[in-house]
């Protein structure tokens, strides 16, 4: 992708197609001789367990799409019919919703990786931009795709989601007719929702091939947060890193298994088994678990905020809890200039790590608080929850640069490594490899 290529056609063919499309010289200099730090560990196989998660996605999709009709009186049956009349069409739904589910898992982890290392520092600015883009049209695509089955769940949660948007004042109205497709969730809506939930991937698909890109021009991080700085640091993707991918997926797989064939409703809500009914709201709507924690934002601005000692109002509580929800995404964009500190990875800035952990903890607190009632305890818990979530990000970041003294970090990736194993030779164990990668375009540092 970027820097010089390292790669020879050794057929008379290869070389003739090679000089009209290179296409292999592509694939080579990106995923066979590129050079990747040798110290990465199990949290960098993410990006490519979520590769497969997307494409496993689309692939299912595509194949319920042969079985579903968006239609509101046939949403809900075409979808039973397919997972009884189908062959393996019960896997089939299974394996697209908890797909959705590990889809999520994986990019928790892996953005909470990015928070841990500091991956979104410079030059990495626009590859975590990018990576918070795909996160946002991932919640579109979920939340779309949890409507088609029309169930009851599916329903009023497209009530009370598409609701948020007529809390913009003078436009908010509008811009919800124009989701729905009338005045109230209906067979519009469905329509619509089916055909944006076949098209958003394919839109995710293409942002990740940016962002794939990007991170080939910037090159990986790794723990130590030090820059690649000589041959030694590296070693090719292949077969280090495809070897190593390969075997995180094996595992991530194994585990995805066990919940599509043992429990595919484990996290999923009972609710949407019962066929949508506009005329019986449930006691209880909830979101999908992966949405929790911003439900919890929202439901904490339970107060209006306006000019003290005097009636007016200028943000009211529904706005204010929506504008708190998309605040809480919409943060994510500018961490890269939120943190002050000039050390990347959290390995070498004992405070950060400490809050770090506590912030994690956090969003999972909140992600329990979304998932109850907003009444009694719950609700000062989720303004504390909620509080800490922006604390975290626009006081602790920026100050922690200034007052946080940092721990020494090692000159560079080989002498962490050695210094962890005194035996090694720094030579990475593949000579012949390693020659290859130096010649490859190397990361910047
Ligand atoms: C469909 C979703 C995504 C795919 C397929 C994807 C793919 C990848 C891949 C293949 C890598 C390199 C391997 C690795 O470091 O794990 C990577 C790195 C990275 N991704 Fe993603 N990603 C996705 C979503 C995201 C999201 C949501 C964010 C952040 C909000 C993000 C931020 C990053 C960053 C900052 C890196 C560089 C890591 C480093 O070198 O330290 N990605 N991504």
């Amino acid at each position: 992708m970027s820097g010089h290529s390292t790669y020879q056609p050794t057929t008379a063919f290869g070389k003739w197609f090679d000089d009209r499309l290179p296409l292999y010289r592509l694939v080579h200099d990106s995923f066979v001789s590129y050079p990747v730090p040798r110290n990465l560990n199990t949290f960098y196989t993410f990006g490519g367990i979520l590769m497969l998660m997307l494409v496993s996605q689309i692939v299912t999709g595509i194949v319920i799409a042969m079985h579903y009709t968006p239609e509101a009186t046939m949403g809900f049956d075409s979808v039973h019919a397919m997972t009884r009349d189908v062959a393996y069409g019960d896997t089939l739904q299974d394996w697209h919703a908890v797909g959705a589910s590990m889809f999520f898992v994986a990019v928790y982890i892996h953005i909470f990786r990015g928070l841990y290392y500091g991956s979104y520092k410079a030059p990495r600015e626009i590859l975590w931009i990018l990576g918070v883009l795909i996160y946002l049209l991932m919640m579109a695509t979920a939340f779309m795709g949890y409507v088609l089955p029309w169930g009851q769940m599916s329903y009023w949660g497209a009530q009370v989601i598409t609701s948020f948007f007529s809390a913009i004042p003078l436009v908010g109205e509008t811009v919800r007719e124009y989701l729905l497709g009338g005045y109230a969730v209906g067979n519009a809506t469905l329509n619509r929702f089916f055909s944006l939930h076949y098209l958003l991937p394919f839109m995710i698909a293409g942002i990740v091939v940016l962002h794939v890109w990007s991170l080939h021009v910037t090159g990986q991080t790794n723990p130590t947060g030090v820059e690649v700085k000589s041959k030694q640091d590296v070693i090719p993707f292949t077969p280090y890193a495809t070897v190593k991918d390969a075997f995180a997926l094996v595992c991530f797989i194994i585990v995805f298994a066990y919940f599509v064939f043992y429990m595919p409703d484990y996290l999923g809500h009972a609710d949407n088994y019962i066929p949508a009914d506009p005329l019986k709201t449930p006691p209880h709507i909830v979101p999908e678990w992966y949405f929790l924690p911003f439900y919890a934002i929202l439901r904490a601005v339970d107060f209006n905020i306006g000019i003290p000692f005097t009636d007016i109002v200028l943000i009211d509580s529904k706005l204010g809890g929506v504008l708190a929800m998309f605040s809480a995404i919409a943060v994510l964009f500018v961490v890269p200039w939120l943190d002050t500190s000039e050390v990347r990875s959290a390995n070498y800035r004992p405070m950060y790590k400490i809050f770090f952990w506590l912030f994690a903890a956090n969003a999972v607190f909140l992600g329990y608080l979304g998932s109850r009632p907003a009444e009694g305890i719950w609700i000062p818990l989720m303004k504390l929850t909620t509080f800490w979530y922006f604390f975290h990000f626009l006081i602790i970041m920026p100050l922690l640069g200034w007052f946080e003294k940092p721990l020494p970090r090692p000159a560079s990736i080989t002498d962490a490594v050695l210094a962890k194993h005194p035996d090694g030779d720094g030579s990475g164990g593949g000579t012949s490899q390693l020659e290859g990668a130096a010649a490859a375009p190397q990361s910047k540092g």
